[in-house]
């Protein structure tokens, strides 16, 4: 395909084009995919009201990009490899051919069970391949899909499923995760009580646990996929369709539901895939998120199939049954382009080389890293144990609003440098801004990242509520989309992303908000109040410190913890529990009520006497006390 940039001096090439003449170049672009009908308009756009549109009047469907074109040349292709949680039991290989009639199934199945295009499906599984090819089945159809990462609590699938009021929930018995079952079934079924959208709960077989039956609500994937057809025609999507709805935390608020619409995402998932991992021909593809994040959604499912690539998918855990397995994975299916998260690079490096060294790894070409800013050492540790030296590391910057990629080295082309996801991919156009939004422009600065140019993949609203979408990207800083990141562009134009500004924390790559984790400690019945700030932590990048203010002063604060990470569990999800609750008689506020957060992340981070200026807190004698409680 001719959108393929191959040296560094297309890249180039390509970028200019895609400044100078923005609706030219990614018509070139989408021209690649199969239409049903084309586009009238490529773009219009405007930041300030946020609207934006690409490919208008283009019709198309992304399943027939994903499956259907493929079939003539390489329909007897691995699409997906999956690799299950146990290393005794077989993998799986499913060719395009028969992805293809798994997803006409499970789109006649859905369609038996009443869904219709339009309709929110809730996607609550485990990661087996029926997780893809349910995604695909809706898209299929034209349904809406909303994943919810399995590791959430019923209370979370419970808010998620009614924000976007789903009508179907697809799940399985339970998931196996290392040595732990989970009863995803049981935990659906606690959601339900609070939900009344929902028509049919369809229960994929996979652990074959016990579990309670509703005879009018529940049905079994085995028993309804059974007669159904191989054949399904896929329905034709307006450009601007929603394709899916992700949610994920911001600043303040409820987690909001990200959507994201067919042409664009297609073309933007497609065209990234395809550069930044320089896939070819015949590669085997190993992205170890789970599909209930982004990055899943675009790098394991729409971005390679798009490409005609063989992608795997794990079920597992790194260190099930040791810190070997990612390895032994390499090495087994031959992978050679491997794409995890730092959090998971620095979890095995501290394990130790052993697990390494039973391993050729030879199969690798390219290793990619998402999700947080990889520290130098562990840069180093990937670069030289696991891709022997020789490997391109791509470290890739984007976000869930961003659909895919957007600043991130092209493999083996971009010359690469630690820590940095160095140049933003042609069609992105980032700046670098102040407090007041002014530009800060030139080489060796740092600002808050923003981005001034609409890239086909974008956010285009949060579900059910555009205004909170507006307010949060595009009302900090006039006619510009703000990341909440803080970036820093080095002499050679290098971009590193040094971490998130706003109240977001990023645990183990994990997006969480600081009041999203207040709220739920707040629930405990002797809290009054808290505050949530993030701090350094050497496995997950960053852990969670809470400050708590109980309405007594607590006989047994160990017992009062474990009662706070139950309650945190139960209203959100074991990763967001705090590593470090600190009980606290006040905290530091200005004299207009407002909780100052600077203080509290530098006592987290241990830096006990460079608080900065205190003389406009309501009563500074607070951080005294605070400082003396500090937890090591
Ligand atoms: C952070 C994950 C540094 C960043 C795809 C961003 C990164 C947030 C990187 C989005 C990277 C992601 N280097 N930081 N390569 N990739 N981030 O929505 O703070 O789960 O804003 O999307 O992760 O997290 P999200």
């Amino acid at each position: 395909m001719n959108s393929r940039i191959r040296n560094l001096e297309e890249y180039h090439k390509a970028y200019q084009e895609s400044v100078e003449n923005p609706e030219k170049f990614w018509a070139n672009i989408a021209e690649e995919f199969s239409w049903k009908k084309p586009w009238s308009k490529v773009l219009s756009w405007n930041f300030n009201a946020f609207d934006v549109k690409w490919f208008e009047g283009g019709q198309l469907n992304i399943t027939e990009n994903c499956l259907d074109r493929h079939l003539e040349e390489r329909g007897n292709q691995v699409a997906i490899l999956w690799e299950p949680n146990d290393p005794n039991q077989a993998s799986k290989k499913i060719t395009y051919q028969q992805l293809h009639e798994e997803v006409c199934k499970a789109a006649n199945m859905l369609k038996k069970l009443g869904a219709e295009k339009g309709d929110r499906i809730c996607i609550y599984m485990p990661m087996v391949p029926e997780a893809a090819i349910t995604m695909l089945a809706c898209a299929r159809i034209g349904a809406v899909h909303s994943i919810v990462f399995a590791g959430f609590s019923a209370q979370s699938l419970a808010d998620r499923i009614n924000d976007s009021l789903c009508k179907f929930v697809i799940t399985a018995d339970g998931a196996h995760r290392g040595a732990k079952d989970i009863s995803l079934k049981e935990i659906v079924d606690e959601a339900l009580l609070q939900t009344s959208c929902v028509k049919n709960v369809v229960v994929f077989r996979h652990t074959e646990q016990k579990i309670n039956w509703n005879e009018s609500i529940d049905r079994w994937w085995h028993e309804e996929i059974a007669d159904c057809s191989t054949v399904c025609n896929a329905v034709a999507m307006d450009a601007e369709d929603m394709l899916f709805i992700l949610y994920t935390s911001g600043s303040t608020g409820k987690p909001k539901g990200v959507v994201h619409t067919c042409g664009g995402y297609m073309v933007w998932a497609g065209y990234t895939f395809k550069n930044v991992f320089q896939y070819e021909e015949k590669d085997i593809y190993w992205c170890t998120a789970d599909v209930g994040w982004v990055t899943g959604h675009t790098y394991i499912v729409y971005g390679p199939l798009l490409c005609g690539a063989t992608t795997v998918m794990f079920e597992g855990i790194p260190t099930y049954p040791n810190a070997g397995r990612f390895w032994e994975v390499i090495d087994k299916h031959k992978v050679n382009i491997f794409y995890t998260a730092p959090t998971a690079i620095r979890s095995l490096m501290a394990c130790g080389d052993k697990f390494v060294q039973p391993y050729t790894l030879d199969s690798l070409k390219t290793l990619g890293s998402v999700g947080e800013p990889i520290n130098e050492e562990a840069w180093q540790w990937y670069h030289e144990k696991i891709g022997k030296g020789k490997c391109a590391i791509v470290d890739t910057w984007w976000q869930t609003e961003t659909g895919g990629i957007m600043i991130s080295p092209l493999a083996h082309i971009t010359p690469t440098k630690p820590t940095f996801a160095t140049l933003p991919l042609p069609g992105i156009q980032p700046i670098l801004v102040d407090s007041e939004g002014k530009e800060i422009e030139g080489i060796n600065v740092e600002g808050n990242l923003c981005i001034k140019f609409p890239w086909p993949g974008m956010i285009r609203t949060t579900y059910g509520d555009h205004e909170r979408c507006r307010l949060n990207y595009f009302s900090t800083y006039p006619n510009l989309y703000f990341t909440g990141d803080g970036c820093r562009r080095d002499y050679n134009h290098y971009y590193r992303i040094i971490g998130r500004v706003d109240d977001v924390i990023n645990v183990s790559g994990h997006r969480l908000g600081t009041a999203e984790v207040e709220n739920a400690i707040n629930e405990h019945p002797h809290v009054i109040e808290s505050a949530v700030v993030g701090y350094p932590h050497p496995i997950k990048g960053q852990g969670i410190y809470a400050y708590v203010i109980c309405d007594h002063v607590l006989e047994d604060p160990n017992q009062s913890r474990v009662e706070i990470l139950s309650i945190v569990t139960k209203m959100i999800s074991a990763i967001a529990k705090p590593d470090k609750i600190q009980f606290v008689s006040g905290l530091p506020k200005t004299r207009s009520g407002k909780i100052m957060r600077r203080i509290l992340r530098k006592i987290a981070e241990g830096e006990m006497n460079n608080l900065g200026d205190t003389s406009t807190l309501l009563d500074p004698s607070v951080v005294e006390s605070i400082k003396e409680g500090a937890l090591k």
